[in-house]
């Protein structure tokens, strides 16, 4: 079977294999590694580490699509990730939710700059208890409210550089 590689971009994923021996039971540290090496998972660089693992591109789309974690395309700046799990979903994640997706909808038809914040879904962040539970950047937040968001939300833009 043949498979196409990109070789025109300036991934590193063909080098990130090698160092971990071309082995398809390191296939999550070579996507965490490429993924901070380039930012993003883009389709040049799974193709390589397919042919180098000697795996589908079907396997790694599925390993990709399951974990969070994973970005598919440039990701903002920020991210905040809410709490979609049970127990923050009976203290008004849902509505969080929509909430910050809409606000984060607004800030993306500003000007044509790159979105800076982003609103991700994880499923527990272990805080379930304090809920809802949200995380920015690698900060947990507690008890999450649509007025403590839109604060965090204005120190992200304010702190834009
Ligand atoms: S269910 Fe939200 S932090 Fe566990």
């Amino acid at each position: 079977m043949a498979v196409l590689i990109d070789t025109t971009g300036k991934s590193e994923a063909r080098a990130i294999c090698v160092r971990f021996d071309n082995k398809p039971d390191a296939l999550l540290e070579i996507l965490h590694a490429v993924q901070k090496a380039d930012g993003y998972l883009a389709d040049g660089p799974l193709r390589e580490i397919a042919d180098a693992l000697n795996i589908s591109r079907a396997e790694i789309h599925g390993v990709v699509s399951f974990y969070h974690d994973y970005y598919r395309t440039p990701p903002a700046k920020h991210i905040i990730k809410l709490c979609r799990a049970e127990a923050c979903q009976a203290v008004g994640s849902e509505d969080l939710a929509s909430y910050a997706k809409s606000k984060i909808d607004i800030m993306d038809n500003g000007a044509g700059d790159a979105v800076p914040v982003g609103v991700a879904d994880v499923y527990c962040l272990g805080n379930c208890a304090l809920g809802p539970a949200a995380m920015v950047d690698d900060k947990l937040f507690a008890r999450m409210t649509p007025e403590k968001l839109d604060a965090i939300v204005t120190v992200l833009i304010e702190n834009r550089s």
